[in-house]
């Protein structure tokens, strides 16, 4: 981070809304915005289409560093599959240093930046002028990407997601490198009871309250 750039960084597990709301306070503040979470796909994706194995760290590591984050395609990358690879992938240290590098270069663009991923306000951008943890129940979390699933018009199973959504998250938590959890600083959304709308002005009290002391 440069001091001429204002770094929003945005935690949380799987479904937590963390994706919907970063889009919404990068458009408010003109700011990059950067779905890391993605650059871990993008990885998973490169490895799956080149038939390469998910569990070989030098390899992982050797396609992590050849990720293009202008082209990620959030369409294309979405699909459960490789969402089961990356969650894999990240789970190594040499994918993670080579994708944390070029996360950390994208921060420094001005005037401002909005990460949102699961380490980034411990360990990508520790220096955030803003950090957010959201998160949700597993149940809650489960429900809405069941529901998102069925508004698509295609079949969805909620015992299933329910199931994923748990073990996607004791992935995330459990590994060893960088392990999902709130930076100390971050500041909590729970967004079980409360609508991304309201979680959306909440986070902008608080990004405008220290937009204005910097001023
Ligand atoms: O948020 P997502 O489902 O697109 O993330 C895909 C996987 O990448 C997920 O299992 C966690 C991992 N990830 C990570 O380890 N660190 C990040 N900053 C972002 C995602």
């Amino acid at each position: 981070m440069t001091n001429e750039t204002f770094t929003i960084a945005i935690d949380g597990p799987a479904a937590a809304g963390k994706g919907t709301l970063s889009r919404l306070i990068a458009e408010r503040y003109g700011f990059h915005h950067l779905d890391t979470g993605l650059t871990y796909r993008a990885t998973a994706k490169a490895l799956l289409d080149a038939g390469l194995p998910l569990n070989d760290e030098a390899v992982a590591g050797k396609i992590a560093r050849e990720v293009e984050l202008a082209g990620l395609d959030r369409d294309i990358l979405s699909k459960h599959e490789i969402g089961e690879a990356a969650s894999k992938i990240a789970v190594m240290p040499a994918v993670r240093r080579a994708l944390v590098e070029a996360q950390r270069r994208f921060s420094t663009k001005a005037p401002g930046t909005v990460l949102d991923g699961r380490d980034i306000g411990t360990v990508v951008c520790p220096e955030a002028a803003v950090k957010f943890y959201v998160t949700a129940s597993p149940e809650v979390r489960a429900r809405r990407r069941y529901e998102e699933i069925l508004g698509k018009g295609t079949a969805a199973d909620f015992d299933a997601i329910f199931e994923d959504v748990k073990r996607r998250d004791e992935r995330d938590m459990g590994r060893a490198d960088s392990p999902l959890k709130p930076a100390d600083d971050a500041h909590l959304l729970d967004t079980s009871e409360m609508s991304i709308e309201a979680a959306f002005q909440a986070a902008q009290s608080i990004i405008d309250a220290v937009l204005s002391r910097n001023a």
